[in-house]
């Protein structure tokens, strides 16, 4: 019994200068095997002693017992951490390194663009802030003009705005002095709008195109071809009479909803829950209005055109399959949302 203290000294500065695995689980069996284990000696000779002696030795012998235990476990864990990072397993897999992507608008503006340009349109960049001129009064639409309550503007001074939208971008083409015109600009546009549907900030698409003997054959042409490339060949658009001041005639150009694909009923022959009447408004379109041209430094009795201009993002939601139940969600900067596209 005296050699206790003596034994637990030893024990506890083996354990702390053992090198590897194998060396502390010969120290555990010196000490603590079931049979011949050191510190097992001493406790099988504890019935020896009178009833007092007994249970203070016991005592002492248990807490003994306690601290060799778990110098053993701290060094074993320290000797399997030293163990691990020594062994390099080169045939294990890499870990993954997060990867992002483009946000969902820019891969529909960069979509989009490409669409155009199979057609011969140049993608063009207009400026984010304008000046009256080419956002309004050269558009057909005078200073005081009603029409212009349409734009929900933001002022800069009386005179410059933020770019209500990219139409303003027709005259600084047609300024160029370079015939024939076709133009895809795709910029942002500002507006004093949020809700479900819209966004203050947004992009919009602007075809141009400007030639000899235009008509609205070509317009009704090269829409659907974009409609059919994409949203899908089962999607069709359709021309509705609208006023627009800067077109002549003008038009809303709608699209066959993405889920009835304008049948206004679903298989299950109850009313389409996204469009009610089978089609989906997309934009304005239409020819551009003479004065326009003029404006713009062309002949209108020689040249003419037409133009559209749709809203990126919400052309996006009319995609089959595209489910977003507020528009500002594409803005958010939430990953979870985001990473779905
Ligand atoms: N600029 C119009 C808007 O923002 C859309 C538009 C309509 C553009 C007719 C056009 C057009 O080029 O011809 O609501």
């Amino acid at each position: 019994m005296k050699d206790l203290p003596k034994l637990q000294k030893q024990a506890l500065e083996e354990i702390k200068n053992s090198k590897d695995l194998e060396t502390l689980e010969s120290l555990r069996r010196k000490y603590l095997a079931k049979k011949s284990g050191l510190l097992t000696q001493i406790i099988k000779e504890l019935p020896n002693l009178e009833p007092e002696e007994r249970k203070k030795t016991g005592q002492i012998i248990n807490q003994v017992k306690l601290e060799i235990e778990q110098a053993l476990e701290k060094k074993f864990g320290e000797q399997s951490t030293i163990n691990n990072q020594q062994f390099l397993d080169v045939t294990a897999p890499g870990v993954p390194v997060p990867e992002g992507h483009l946000h969902l608008i820019t891969q529909a503006i960069r979509e989009i663009s490409v669409i155009f340009e199979r057609l011969g349109f140049v993608r063009r960049r207009y400026p984010e802030i304008e000046t009256d001129w080419y956002a309004f009064e050269g558009l057909n639409m005078p200073l005081d003009h009603p029409a212009r309550d349409e734009w929900e503007t933001f002022f800069i001074t009386d005179k410059i705005v933020l770019t209500p939208h990219t139409s303003s971008g027709q005259l600084r083409e047609m300024e160029k002095g370079e015939l024939p015109i076709r133009m895809i600009n795709i910029s942002r546009c500002a507006r004093r709008q949020s809700d479900i549907s819209h966004v203050p900030t947004f992009y919009q698409f602007e075809g141009l195109l400007i030639d000899k003997n235009i008509s609205i054959a070509n317009l009704k042409g090269v829409l659907t071809y974009f409609a059919h490339e994409f949203f899908g060949p089962d999607r069709e658009i359709r021309l509705r009479p609208y006023d627009f001041r800067f077109t002549e005639p003008s038009f809303e150009i709608d699209v066959t909803c993405g889920l009835c694909l304008g049948k206004a009923r679903l298989p299950d022959g109850q009313g389409c829950r996204y469009c009610r009447s089978g089609w989906a408004e997309l934009g304005g379109a239409g020819m551009v209005h003479p004065k326009v041209l003029e404006n713009g430094g062309i002949d209108p009795k020689e040249y003419s055109g037409f133009a559209f201009g749709w809203g990126v993002e919400r052309t996006y939601l009319m995609r089959s399959g595209v489910n977003i139940p507020d528009i500002r969600l594409i803005y958010k900067n939430d990953i979870r949302f985001l990473r779905q596209f």
